[in-house]
C-alpha cells in the first residue's frame, strides 16, 4: 500500500492464456502506476501466461502440484515463492486451483481474483455459459478479494455487460474480457493507493487522498 511510497509488489497466479496478466503488465508500464508485477506463478508449464511474463523480463515460475504430497504443501511452495519475491498483493488471473486456508491466511485481505460474471451470480466454472443458459440480460465481470470459498469474497469492482440475443459463449466471453482488462488494473491501482477498506462483506473505496 503506497501513498507516494515504493510501488506495490504484485505476484500473479495464472494457469492459461494470461490475457488479464497482459492487461496488468501493460498498465504497469506507466511509470505513474503504483504497482509492479514481480513474479508470475503457474501450475501449468505450458501456460501462455509464463511466456508473457518472461517476454517482459518478469520471473516466471512453474510449480507442478504433482511434485507435492498434498495441497497444503503445494500452497506452502507458492507462499515460499511469493515471499521470496516480497509480494504485497497476490492477483489470481485465470488460476484454475482453489487456494487452501494456509495460502489465504498468509495473504489475508491481499489476494484478489477476477471472475467473468456479476457475482454472486454464476460462480465457479463456465460463468459465461451459465449466464447464457440462465437467460440473464446483463452479466459482466467482478474483481473481488479471495476468501476460502469459491468466488465468495468481498467485491471490489464490477462492470456490467449486456447479453445480446445472438450471443454465443465465445462472443459473450470476448465482450466480458474487454471489461476484465480495464477492471483488474483499476482494482490493483485502488489497492496500491491504499484506498480499499474491507468492512464485513463490503469493500469501501476511499476518495483520492
Ligand atoms: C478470465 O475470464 C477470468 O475472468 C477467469 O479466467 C479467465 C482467464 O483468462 N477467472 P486469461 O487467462 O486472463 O486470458
Amino acid at each position: 500500500m503506497t501513498r507516494g511510497g515504493p510501488p506495490v509488489r504484485v505476484g500473479v497466479l495464472a494457469s492459461g492464456r494470461g490475457s488479464n496478466l497482459q492487461a496488468i503488465l501493460d498498465a504497469t508500464r506507466d511509470p505513474d502506476f503504483p504497482a509492479r508485477v514481480v513474479v508470475v506463478i503457474s501450475d501449468r508449464e505450458e501456460a501462455r501466461a509464463l511466456e508473457r511474463a518472461a517476454a517482459r523480463g518478469v520471473p516466471a515460475v512453474h510449480l507442478n502440484s504433482k511434485d507435492y504430497a498434498d495441497r497444503d504443501r503445494y500452497d506452502r511452495a507458492i507462499v515460499g515463492v511469493l515471499a521470496e519475491h516480497r509480494v504485497d498483493l497476490v492477483c489470481l488471473a485465470g488460476f484454475m486451483r482453489i487456494l487452501g486456508p494456509g495460502l489465504v491466511h498468509a495473504f489475508a485481505g491481499r489476494i484478489m481474483n477476477i471472475h467473468p460474471a456479476l457475482l454472486p451470480a454464476f460462480p465457479g466454472l463456465a460463468a459465461q455459459r451459465q449466464a447464457l443458459e440462465y437467460g440473464v440480460k446483463i452479466t459482466g465481470a467482478t474483481v473481488h478479494f479471495v476468501d476460502e470459498g469459491v468466488d465468495t469474497g468481498p467485491i471490489i469492482l464490477q462492470a456490467g455487460v449486456p447479453v445480446r440475443p445472438e450471443d454465443t459463449e465465445e462472443t459473450l466471453s470476448e465482450r466480458i474480457l474487454v471489461e476484465e482488462h480495464s477492471l483488474y488494473p483499476r482494482a490493483i491501482r485502488l489497492f496500491a493507493e491504499g484506498r480499499l477498506r474491507i468492512a464485513g462483506r463490503r469493500v469501501l473505496v476511499e476518495a483520492t487522498p
